[in-house]
């Protein structure tokens, strides 16, 4: 009896800590993108409501500090997601964004 209870707890924590969207600290870049950025930006990264940001989009001349920066702040018409993204998944999908437009990621 014990032990269930402890079971059930420990399930219902890891679905708590799923929240925002099925995203966990587990989620790739990808999956972060596709669940949170991809309705203004477009799965592939060509853009809609926000601008295209994937490979030769204007951003692909701007520092990593500029995503961390628009990402976690807010941009304009953009809202912030510093609250609902950890620093490790903005991290994570400046990554992907980064690598779709063929550079390489340095922290
Ligand atoms: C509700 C629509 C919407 C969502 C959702 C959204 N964006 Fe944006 N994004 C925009 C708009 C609009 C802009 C242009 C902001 C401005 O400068 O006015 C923008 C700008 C940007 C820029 C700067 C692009 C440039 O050319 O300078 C980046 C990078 C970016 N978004 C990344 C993301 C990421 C990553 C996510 C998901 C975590 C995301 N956005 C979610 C609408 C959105």
């Amino acid at each position: 009896m014990r032990r269930r209870l402890s079971l059930i707890l420990a399930l219902s924590l890891a679905a708590a800590a799923c929240g925002g969207g099925g995203l966990d600290e587990e989620s790739s870049g990808r999956e972060i993108f596709a669940a949170t950025c991809a309705q203004c930006h477009a799965s592939d990264l060509s853009g809609g409501v926000g601008p295209r940001l994937g490979l030769g989009a204007p951003s692909s001349d701007k520092p990593v500090e500029y995503f961390v920066q628009t990402i976690s702040r807010g941009q304009g018409r953009m809202q912030s997601f510093g609250g609902a993204l950890s620093v490790n998944q903005i991290q994570r999908v400046v990554e992907f964004i980064l690598t779709e437009q063929g550079r390489e990621f340095t922290e």
